[in-house]
């Protein structure tokens, strides 16, 4: 059987660049290599993309260092093409990739823009498309969404960095309760988020939140347990069983999150009654179809001690490390082990674009 040329795509502009590599180092060791030839596309934090060894030697040193065990598996077949873009974009991408895991994190990635430009070009790629990738990147349009569809998740106000004298603690608090959670509308990995407990904080977190985004939300705070459930299909999606994540700081911030090993543990499966664990699988079943995924996705709740569910949010990309990250672990858990994940992800990415190419345009 002829192997299939598998574009994995990493790195990234966002702050979650770093994570990404993670991800991406992670899903190339887990592939199986009889099925694939793998063609790496980094893209450094200031935009630029380099194919095959460029990706693992120029300008990404994090990548360099830890991709480069991985250098045997890699195709050279792009390898001449060197920074800048070459003269023709869309043959050296198609002709030389037949399908894309892009395996970013955050805006620039996750959010629909290189899900566009492989669009443009007709390439498979793993995942949700423009329209999902974009509404999930965004937690403002995410949440109305749902509000319209009559799925929990908690209230929230939105603002603009142009109308940023116009935020009021007073009349924000006495909409949404005395605590807060401030946070960049489009990003992840707590990036950005502040928990807020007085006005002080409050101006603080509204500064920080902008330095990410000219949108930001502010929500009122859902005292829960954080239940998490893995999604996986095109037109049938469906869902594992649900895990939480257990939390050993204030909030699952960054530094919870990635900076102290011991800052959250996962318990999969979640410790909750089999008709809570249900209903958890099929909102996130419905939360998928209603936010145009496809592919995957990880749907994030919070679970109240009345067992009340809250959607908090939806990662189109989320983190993909065999060893930690909740996606691949909870299909693991579910029977679908990580090298058979990847396969049916690949297989959902092919499946999607032999339909839409049967499309009239
Ligand atoms: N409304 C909220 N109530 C309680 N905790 C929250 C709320 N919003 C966010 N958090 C906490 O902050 C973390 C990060 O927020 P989240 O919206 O999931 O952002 P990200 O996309 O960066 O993961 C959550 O996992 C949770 O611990
Ligand atoms: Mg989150």
């Amino acid at each position: 059987m002829k192997k299939i040329r598998l574009g994995i795509f990493f790195g990234g502009r966002s702050s979650e660049h770093e994570i990404s590599i993670r991800s991406a180092k992670s899903i190339i060791k887990g592939l199986d290599k009889t099925k694939y030839d793998i063609v790496l596309v980094g893209v450094d934090k200031s935009g630029r993309f380099y194919f095959g060894e460029k990706a693992i030697s120029l300008n990404m040193p994090q990548a360099s260092q830890m991709l480069e065990d991985l250098r045997k598996n890699t195709s050279t077949e792009l390898a001449s093409v060197s920074a800048g873009l070459p003269e023709r974009v869309d043959e050296n991408i198609s002709g030389a990739i037949d399908v894309v895991f892009p395996v970013f994190h955050g805006p620039f990635g996750e959010d629909g823009t290189i899900q566009g430009l492989l669009q443009s070009f007709n390439v498979p790629y793993v995942g949700a498309g423009i329209l999902g990738s974009a509404i999930g990147m965004d937690k403002d349009v995410t949440k109305r969404l749902l509000r319209d569809a009559g799925i929990p998740s908690a209230r929230h106000l939105t603002f603009y960095h142009h109308e940023s004298d116009s935020i009021k603690y007073d009349e924000v608090t006495s909409t949404l309760g005395d605590i807060v959670f401030v946070k960049p509308a489009n990003l992840g990995s707590s990036v950005g988020i502040s928990k807020v407990k007085s006005k002080n904080d409050f101006e603080e977190a509204v500064k920080t939140a902008f330095l990410y985004d000219n949108k930001i939300i502010v929500e009122e705070f859902i005292k829960g347990r954080e239940i998490e459930c893995s999604v996986l299909g095109n037109e049938y999606p469906e869902a594992s069983i649900p895990g939480e994540i257990i939390i050993r700081h204030d909030f699952y911030s960054y530094s919870a999150k990635y900076l102290d090993d011991n800052g959250a543990d996962l318990k999969i499966p979640a410790d909750l009654p089999i008709e809570i664990s249900d209903k958890i699988r099929k909102m996130a079943v419905r939360v998928f179809k209603i936010l145009a995924c496809d592919g995957m996705a990880r749907i994030d709740f919070f679970v109240k001690d009345n067992f009340e569910i809250f959607l908090n949010e939806i990662n189109t990309i989320p983190g993909f490390t065999e060893e930690v990250s909740m996606y691949p672990k909870l299909w693991e858990a579910s029977g679908i082990p990580y090298e058979e994940l990847l396969d049916r992800l690949i297989n959902l990415a092919i499946s999607r674009t032999k339909r839409n190419n049967e499309l009239l345009h």
